[in-house]
């Protein structure tokens, strides 16, 4: 099946950004949820990658919360996710920004004014990410990464069919995937990193 808008492109499956629970998302991240998502091991593993990334400068924290698993304060780290409870309780912002992406993908920012962005744990509850991953690139400097993580943990209700339906390799294409089609990253990079615990997959792109 190809894509209508983009003639040679195979299309999603039907319903493969469907969710069970398709309520704006306000209503279900609207208690703040001060908790982590993930278990030790695998947030050392993010830490870790994020690390190894040498996420510093200005950095972008999308679909964030109270946490950003950053070990080391970059210069400016601004946080975007939905519950400004969360977003004011994470000790490294210094900017908060509430936003719905799945009601509007457009990021409140300038071209180029960030250096590295960062979705932990987040990019299954997209329902436009190609969309949201091609203003991430429109908003990172060339040379700029994005480094996204995830694990086989998430709100079910709230994460799109098609992320349910695949395992972790699969993810790691769907992410790719999304990279690729932005149509303004180098060729994305996908690995599992070491967790005893949770297991963490990370991609990696650069914005060309
Ligand atoms: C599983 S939590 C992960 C939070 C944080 N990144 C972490 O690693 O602990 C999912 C986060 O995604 C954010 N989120 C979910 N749907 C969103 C949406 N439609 N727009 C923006 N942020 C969203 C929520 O605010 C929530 O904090």
């Amino acid at each position: 099946m190809t894509d209508a808008g983009h003639p040679g492109r195979v299309s999603y499956p039907p319903g493969f950004f469907d969710r069970a629970d398709p309520a704006d998302d306000t209503r279900f991240y609207g208690p703040p949820r001060l908790v982590q998502h993930i278990d030790d091991d695998a947030i050392a593993a993010v830490g870790a990658f994020y690390d190894e990334v040498g996420v510093g400068g200005a950095v972008l924290d999308l679909m964030s919360s109270w946490v950003s698993h950053l070990r080391t304060r970059p210069r400016h780290l601004t946080v975007l996710g939905l519950n400004a409870a969360e977003l004011d309780a994470n000790p490294m912002a210094d900017e908060r920004v509430v936003q719905d992406l799945n009601a509007d993908p457009v990021l409140p920012f300038a071209d180029a004014s960030f250096d590295t962005a960062l979705c932990t744990v987040s990019i299954d509850y997209l329902v436009r990410p190609v969309a949201v991953c091609a203003e991430v690139g429109r908003v990172l400097r060339p040379g700029g990464t994005f480094a996204l993580t995830f694990s086989n943990r998430c709100f079910p209700t709230k994460a799109i069919r098609g992320w349910l339906a695949a395992d972790d390799e699969g993810r790691a294409a769907i992410v790719a995937r999304y990279l690729r089609e932005a149509g303004v990253f180098d060729e994305p990079v996908a690995q599992r990193r070491p967790s005893r615990g949770d297991p963490v997959i990370a991609v990696r792109a650069t914005r060309r």
